[in-house]
Formats: C-alpha cells, sequence, structure tokens
C-alpha cells in the first residue's frame, strides 16, 4: 500500500452560520492527483485552505505529511498594479524554506517564465502571469502541488503545455491537487476525483466519479455534458 500523505477526517466547517462542508473524509497518498470539480460555492477552495492549515475546521481533524506550494484562485488577477518583476515574485516563495530551495533559475526554465523575468507583473498577460505564481509555488521545492482553478484564462495552447508540465512533476513524486471547472481537463488529467457540493458527493477514478448520474447529484440538476473518451 502507498503511503498516506494528507488525511482528512469527518471535516465540517462553518463560516459563522453558514455551513459549508460536512463531514467530509478521504486520504491522500504520495504521488496522487487529485482533480476537485463542484458547483460554484462548492466549498472547493474553502477545503484548500483547511488543508493548507489557513482554515480551521469546527469538526474533525488534517494530517499532512510534506511541505505545501500552493496557487490561489485568481492569483494572476489580483496583482494588478504590484510593483514587482517576475523573478522578484517567483523568489518571494522562497519564503523560510531557504535551505531546500530549488534554483530559481532552474524553475524559471522549466515553467517558460525566464523571457519576461525582469518585467513588472503587472505587465504581464494572464497566462504569463499564471506561469510565474505556478514558478513561486515551486522554487520551495514541494512535496504537495496545490493549485486553485490553474489553467482558467489560459490559452489552449498553454494549458496543453501546463498540464503536461503538472504531468511531468507529478511523475518525479509530487502530489497534485487542482480545482477545475472543467470536466474533461479533470479526466483527461487526474487519477483520482472529488465531487464536492458542500458534502462529498464522490471520491475516486475519473471512470468511477464522473458519471451522468454523479454530476447531475453534484449540480442538482440535469447537465449536458460531452466526455471525451481517451
Ligand atoms: N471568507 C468568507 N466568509 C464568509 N463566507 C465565505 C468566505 N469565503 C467563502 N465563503 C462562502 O462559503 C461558500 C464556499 O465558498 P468557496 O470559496 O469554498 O467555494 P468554491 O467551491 O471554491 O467556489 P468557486 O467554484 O466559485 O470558486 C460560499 O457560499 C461562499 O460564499
Ligand atoms: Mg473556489
Amino acid at each position: 500500500m502507498k503511503e498516506k500523505q494528507i488525511e482528512l477526517k469527518n471535516i465540517t466547517f462553518s463560516y459563522e452560520k453558514n455551513n459549508v462542508l460536512s463531514d467530509i473524509t478521504f486520504d491522500i497518498e504520495k504521488g496522487d492527483y487529485l482533480g476537485i470539480i463542484g458547483p460554484n460555492g462548492g466549498g472547493k477552495t474553502t477545503l484548500i485552505k483547511i488543508i493548507l492549515g489557513l482554515l480551521l475546521p469546527q469538526k474533525g481533524e488534517v494530517v499532512i505529511k510534506g511541505r505545501c506550494g500552493y496557487v490561489p484562485q485568481k492569483a494572476a488577477q489580483d496583482v494588478a498594479g504590484f510593483p514587482a518583476t517576475a523573478r522578484e515574485v517567483i523568489e518571494s516563495g522562497k519564503g523560510g524554506f531557504k535551505k531546500e530551495v530549488k534554483n530559481t533559475e532552474e524553475i524559471m526554465k522549466l515553467t517558460g517564465t525566464e523571457k519576461y523575468k525582469e518585467k513588472l507583473i503587472s505587465d504581464l498577460s494572464g497566462g504569463e502571469r499564471q506561469r510565474v505564481f505556478i514558478a513561486q509555488a515551486l522554487v520551495s521545492n514541494p512535496e504537495i502541488l496545490i493549485l486553485d482553478e490553474p489553467s482558467a484564462g489560459v490559452d489552449v495552447a498553454t494549458q496543453s503545455d501546463f498540464y503536461s508540465f503538472l504531468k511531468k512533476i507529478n511523475e518525479k513524486g509530487v502530489t497534485i491537487i487542482f480545482v477545475s471547472h472543467d470536466i474533461n481537463i479533470i479526466a483527461k488529467e487526474a487519477k483520482k476525483v472529488l465531487c464536492l457540493g458542500g458534502e462529498k458527493i464522490c471520491y475516486g477514478t475519473p471512470q468511477e466519479t464522473l458519471t451522468e448520474k454523479n454530476i447531475e447529484k453534484l449540480y442538482g440538476r440535469e447537465v449536458n455534458f460531452f466526455l471525451h473518451r481517451h
């Protein structure tokens, strides 16, 4: 059996009186590639923040073994006018992990951010900025990489490069967790899927989880979707 890297046990979370997550239990193994899908407001970002320890659940337990890198939802949109270059933003990801940090140059090559490293982050396109934030998450040499809607607003070609890049890091042993609203991307890229709509709706392989019945339950109504078979 593979080593468990993240364990969530009976997680319940509310913002004041607004209950968002109820009794969520699942494990993530080392080297897993988990896709999280679900309706707006379903609690995906909240769950990620609980995994990262940024929010404390009212009930339940989280066990994490390994350092996390995090690319927040809309990171790229939230920096308009931020007076720093791409290189400075990437280097800020080293944080307190100076000993284990990867070479910034190597990460910039890997993420294709080298070309515009001296440009101001505010002068980059959305997709270019997104890469900068992924590079920032990678310089701490994380064992777990968590990305909240990483490919929203990224063109198809960049998106395809981006997912082959994630696959490569996953093959090197980095556990990946990402949120996406794109059923086809989740089906193609993830090894495991969590369908989340307040309570855990389902968790398993893409084949087990991405069924018409589960998707209907997840969104509370019939949804027309066409799953490309790979
Ligand atoms: N800081 C906050 N204070 C109060 N309520 C919040 C806060 N953040 C989120 N919520 C509420 O909690 C619920 C879950 O939000 P969350 O951001 O986790 O959803 P999500 O699944 O990530 O949605 P999306 O797909 O739109 O990103 C929503 O109803 C939201 O309004
Ligand atoms: Mg979200």
